[in-house]
């Protein structure tokens, strides 16, 4: 599916550079690299459970991981849809690749970027997933905004990911290592709510919604949300 594939350098998108990034980009690459061969859960929620893909449909996991969750989109959307895994993880990449060759999976590829800045042309994607990613994102209005960017109208996502109960400590909040780590890089609800609301979504709906529980140095809960551009 070449056509939806676009060159970031032409993207009409802001430009994300990844040196701005206070260095989490390095630290997530290390973490996730490592957990790629192992088996241990990695999501927060059930994002996919809710996404109900439809024969034929375009579909993005942004921090696909293992490529668990490409593998089954690309089986419910069948051969007339496609599935782009995005991830910037060297080690998840090449899991994920090779997980796609060992399940002769044709209708879905993996992508090397950055969450803030999707190669993919506007308007060309119907449903957008993403499970405990988002998080890690220093911009995470660019990322919300590139989502709706790429969804085509009435397009949607299905989001599980953290928040923070309150502000993460100033003295993690930009700790790469922390970052990567699932916890300091999480938003209040408030905040993550405005990101979605000023990127332009509507018809919010959150599906599932955790306790408040501790992780790291901070108090977070997880829950799936759904919106619609
Ligand atoms: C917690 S894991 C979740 C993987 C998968 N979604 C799952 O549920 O098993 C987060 C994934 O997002 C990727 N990731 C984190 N930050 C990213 C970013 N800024 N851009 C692209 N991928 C990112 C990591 O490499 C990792 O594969």
């Amino acid at each position: 599916m070449q056509e939806n594939i676009q060159n970031n350098s032409n993207s009409n998108s802001p430009q994300f550079n990844p040196t701005q990034s206070g260095g989490a980009s390095g630290a997530i690459n290390e973490r996730y690299t490592q957990l790629s061969e192992t088996s241990c859960c990695l999501s927060c929620g059930g994002a996919i459970n809710h996404a109900k893909p439809q024969l034929g449909e375009i579909c993005v996991d942004l921090g696909s991981g293992r490529g668990n969750d490409v593998i089954r989109l690309a089986e419910e959307v069948g051969e007339e849809g496609y599935v782009y895994g995005i991830d910037i993880s060297e080690g998840m990449i090449a899991k994920a690749k090779a997980n796609l060759g060992k399940f002769e999976v044709e209708n879905a590829e993996i992508l090397k970027a950055e969450l803030e800045n999707l190669p993919l042309q506007n308007d060309s994607v119907n449903l957008v997933i993403s499970n405990c990613t988002i998080n890690h994102a220093s911009n995470k209005q660019a990322v919300w905004n590139e989502i709706f960017r790429i969804l085509k109208p009435e397009g949607r996502f299905i989001v599980s990911d953290i928040y923070a109960t309150s502000p993460i400590a100033d003295e993690y909040r930009n700790d790469p290592v922390a970052i990567a780590e699932c916890w300091a890089g999480a938003v209040t609800k408030e905040e993550y709510l405005t990101a979605l609301e000023t990127a332009g979504f509507k018809n919010l709906l959150v599906y599932e919604e955790s306790a408040p529980y501790a992780k790291g140095q901070a108090e977070v809960a997880s829950w799936t949300i759904e919106g619609r551009k």
